[in-house]
């Protein structure tokens, strides 16, 4: 060790030492954290923090040496003020904090929506009729006694009205909850433009006790095409087209006598049961068919109600609900799991949008 013959000299070289050290420390730190930070702050800059001893060692050193010490204390507090403010800026920027992150960690991952099977089902539907040149019309799911009876033959007091039963709107008879997609052809049928060719989904009412196998709301699809000449023989094509394009190549189709009032003649029509394959099942009942829809040529008279010469046009109409067919598919056993919106059923179709 150096003995220095001078007390104030050998202080001042101690204070010359220091510098140099806390200079080498202050440029080999690296501060990323608020913490670290602070404790940088207490201990370099901070009112009992070692500049501030420095600063007062000044009355120690010797005059002619006070500006050679002055200069080297000021390049140090520079030194140390600005890598603070360096650090400080980086940390309130957020990339300190950043740098803490931990970014190979897996993230959180967004529950992802899926389509309402009923909504996948009725899409089908509409694609496979829409490369037919069907479009897609709507109506009004509260309606008037004309649009959803009257009109579509079914007088007051006409038998076939309990078929089907109504909710009525207190404050008005006259209006109700349409028990069918069939208002719809009314409606478009009414507006004059033809030829017409249309398939209408939309949600229907009826007052039925809710189980698993029926609602008081479910969904129906009907189609209408009314134009010159067309027959019972575009009927049936057009439904096997449709079929076959659902179902698959293998597709077999009945039509049994029926009666609608809106239609003359009329028609049920059933597929061969897509589940057993005509080995007999409860959801065919052991027949080995399905009925899947109601059917038939457009009444003259429903025609002439909406103001169309029955004796120029003539068209087809056919009306299916879209429950039964969504539940086969995806094999659902209950009605009612449609409207729960219970999350645990809806995310099971995610895959499937
Ligand atoms: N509207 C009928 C119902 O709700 C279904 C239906 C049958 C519609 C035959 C039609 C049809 O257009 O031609 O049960």
């Amino acid at each position: 060790m150096n003995i220095c013959p001078f007390a104030y000299l050998c202080r001042m070289e101690q204070l010359l030492q220091q510098i140099n050290q806390y200079t080498e420390e202050i440029k080999s730190l690296n501060i990323n954290d608020a913490a670290s930070l602070e404790t940088y702050r207490i201990r370099f800059i901070g009112t009992k923090g070692i500049l501030k001893n420095l600063f007062t060692e000044i009355k120690n050193v010797p005059p002619e040496k006070k500006k050679e010490f002055g200069l080297l204390l000021n390049e140090f507090k520079q030194l140390a003020e600005a890598r603070y403010e360096e650090w400080k800026s980086t940390l309130d920027n957020g990339a300190g904090a950043a740098s803490q992150i931990d970014i190979t960690l897996p993230g959180d991952t967004l529950p992802l929506g899926s389509r309402h099977p009923i909504s996948m089902m009725k899409n089908r539907i509409i694609e496979i009729f829409q490369r037919l040149g069907f479009a897609v019309a709507e109506g009004p799911e509260i309606e008037d006694d004309w649009h959803n009876f009257t009109a579509l033959n079914l007088p007051e007091h006409h038998p076939a009205r309990d078929m089907q039963d109504t909710f009525y709107i207190q404050q008005n008879p006259d209006w109700l909850l349409r028990t069918h997609t069939s208002n719809i052809q009314i409606r478009h049928m009414e507006k004059g433009k033809l030829p017409l060719r249309i398939i209408c989904p939309g949600r229907v009412y009826r007052n039925e006790t809710i189980s698993a196998r029926s609602h008081c709301f479910f969904h129906q699809l009907e189609g209408l095409y009314i134009d010159e000449n067309v027959s019972f023989a575009d009927l049936k094509q057009t439904l096997y087209y449709f079929v076959q394009e659902m179902y698959g190549g293998d597709i077999r189709i009945r039509f049994r006598p029926s009666y609608f009032p809106f239609t003359e003649p009329s028609a049920e029509m059933d597929i061969n049961c897509q589940i057993c394959h005509g080995k007999g099942c409860n959801v065919c009942k052991y027949s080995g068919w399905v009925e899947i829809l109601g059917c038939g040529m457009v009444h003259p008279k429903v025609l002439e109600n909406c103001g169309i010469d029955s004796n120029k046009y003539t068209g087809f109409a056919f009306g299916m609900g879209i429950e039964r067919p969504a539940m086969l598919k995806y094999g659902i056993n209950d009605i009612r799991l449609f409207s729960e919106n219970d999350v645990r059923f809806l995310k099971q179709f995610i895959s499937a949008i």
